[in-house]
């Protein structure tokens, strides 16, 4: 069982304007699709670079660097050259603001 942070206000993550945010030494990338968010790590897992900086096409995310693909829902590697998963978080909306749950 992980830890809630509240994290943003809701209205500040649109679709295809995700946003990174730095929570206790994460970074993380939050995506919005119609009125669903999710949250993702924001750092690719083929090398540096900042998924929120990428494309979203729909719960697909396109890495900026080298053109992989993830998707959000899972963090599942969908397109060469990422092959490892990134993480994902839990995500809640209360009273406007995002909530994601971080690992202990
Ligand atoms: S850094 Fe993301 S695909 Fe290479």
């Amino acid at each position: 069982m992980g830890r809630w942070v509240k994290v943003a206000a809701a209205d500040t993550v649109a679709e295809g304007a995700p946003r990174a945010v730095a929570v206790d030494g994460w970074e993380v990338a939050l995506w919005r699709v119609g009125d669903a968010f999710y949250a993702t790590d924001d750092l690719c897992s083929h090398a540096e670079a900042s998924l929120s900086e990428g494309e979203q096409v729909g719960y697909r995310i396109i890495c900026p660097r080298h053109g992989g693909q993830f998707d959000m829902r899972t963090g599942q590697a969908l397109r060469f050259p990422a092959a490892a998963p990134i993480a994902t978080f839990p995500v809640r909306v209360q009273d406007g603001a995002l909530w994601i749950e971080l690992p202990e």
